[in-house]
């Protein structure tokens, strides 16, 4: 099968390789998918995880990406609860090769079906981002309504699901970013918006959660804007400094199908609009992951194209691929 590789951690996004791979067997409990749609976090290739096992070994060429919308093709023994055939979306284990490729073999507890009437390029872009602010909003940083959030980074992928998913739980978001993110941001439903280039963070006040997906001196200044019994969820790490009588948590999401499931039905219903940005091939991935000029949303890598008459419409594709 076609697949992407990398073998060297210095090089970065530029390191990585199309190549022929054998297909992946399914193991005990696993499904194999054929990939019709992948998503990829650039800094995957930074984590140890892409590069060695569990017990520290090298594991390369370790093919990246860990999100997927695709179709089953075999079951692996004692697998239950999915069929071949069956549409599924989902997050792939971070020490097995990953979804950059025509195959990938993946435990079936980690996949939610993907309903008939969702793309499978929306599909894909939905578990990590989806995943991640469901847990840090609402496992993590315990919000309610009626409660303040700040969100940084709120046009980017987690950030714009952030923003969305905290105001329908009734809070009152205000999001950050770049200037020329301001439009963005507040039409993702944030009430209020920082620039992190031009305005002084502390003049936000107090808020009861920071959603941070930045860190670095911004996460450590969000620190003191939280209240107290209020929480600062970091994405990017442990944070350098904690809030004066509240919590400081970081984590790194996990799979969960119930949490999938109500993520995609929001998807559906339109409370919940995915950040795409560029969509390629699996061909052009590799220029996908290293473009030229800033790039908003997520890249998805269309792994399997379907013939734009086939393609089920859903209003959050970029014009171009919108049914004529
Ligand atoms: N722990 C976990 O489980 C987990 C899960 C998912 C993601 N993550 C991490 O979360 C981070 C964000 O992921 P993402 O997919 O949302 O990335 P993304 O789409 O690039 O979004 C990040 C946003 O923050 C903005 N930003 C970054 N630094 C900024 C700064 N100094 N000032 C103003 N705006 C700034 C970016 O603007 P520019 O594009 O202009 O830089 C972008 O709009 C990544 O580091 C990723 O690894 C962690």
């Amino acid at each position: 099968m076609k697949a992407i590789v990398v073998t060297d951690q210095a090089a970065g996004t530029a390191g990585m390789k199309l190549v022929d791979r054998p297909e992946p067997q399914a193991a005990i409990n696993d499904v194999v998918i054929q990939v019709h749609a992948s998503g990829f976090v650039p800094t995957e290739l930074t984590w140890p995880s892409t590069w060695t096992d569990r017990l520290d070994r090298d594991r390369t060429p370790s093919i990246p990406g860990h999100e997927l919308a695709g179709v089953v093709t075999a079951l692996g023994y004692g697998t239950s609860g999915l069929s071949v055939g069956q549409r599924v979306f989902g997050l792939t284990d971070w020490y097995r090769d990953g979804t950059l490729a025509e195959y990938v073999a993946v435990e079936a507890r980690n996949l939610a079906p993907l309903p008939g009437d969702v793309d499978f390029t929306v599909g894909a872009s939905l578990p990590i981002s989806g995943l991640t602010v469901w847990q840090g909003l609402f496992e993590h940083g315990r919000l309610r309504a009626g409660q303040s959030v700040l969100v940084h980074g709120a046009a980017g992928a987690v950030g714009s699901m952030a923003t969305q998913l905290a105001r329908e739980a009734g809070a009152f978001v205000i999001g950050t970013g770049r200037a020329a993110d301001r439009q963005t941001v507040l039409e993702f439903g944030a009430k209020e918006f920082v620039d992190l280039e031009n305005d002084a963070l502390e003049d936000v006040g107090k808020v009861d959660l920071v959603f941070d997906v930045i860190g670095g001196g911004i996460g450590k200044q969000s620190a003191g804007l939280i209240r107290v019994g209020g929480t600062l969820v970091s994405v990017v790490g442990p944070p350098e400094a904690r809030p004066d009588g509240g919590l400081a948590v970081d984590f790194v999401v996990e799979s969960d199908r119930t949490q999938l499931s109500e993520i995609v039905e929001r998807v559906r219903d339109g409370r919940l609009r995915t950040n795409i940005g560029a969509v390629s091939t699996l061909d052009d991935a590799v220029a996908a992951f290293n473009p030229t000029e800033r790039r908003k949303g997520k890249t998805i890598i269309r792994v399997l194209p379907t013939p734009l008459r086939n393609r089920q419409w859903h209003g959050d594709l970029p014009g171009d691929l919108r049914p004529i």
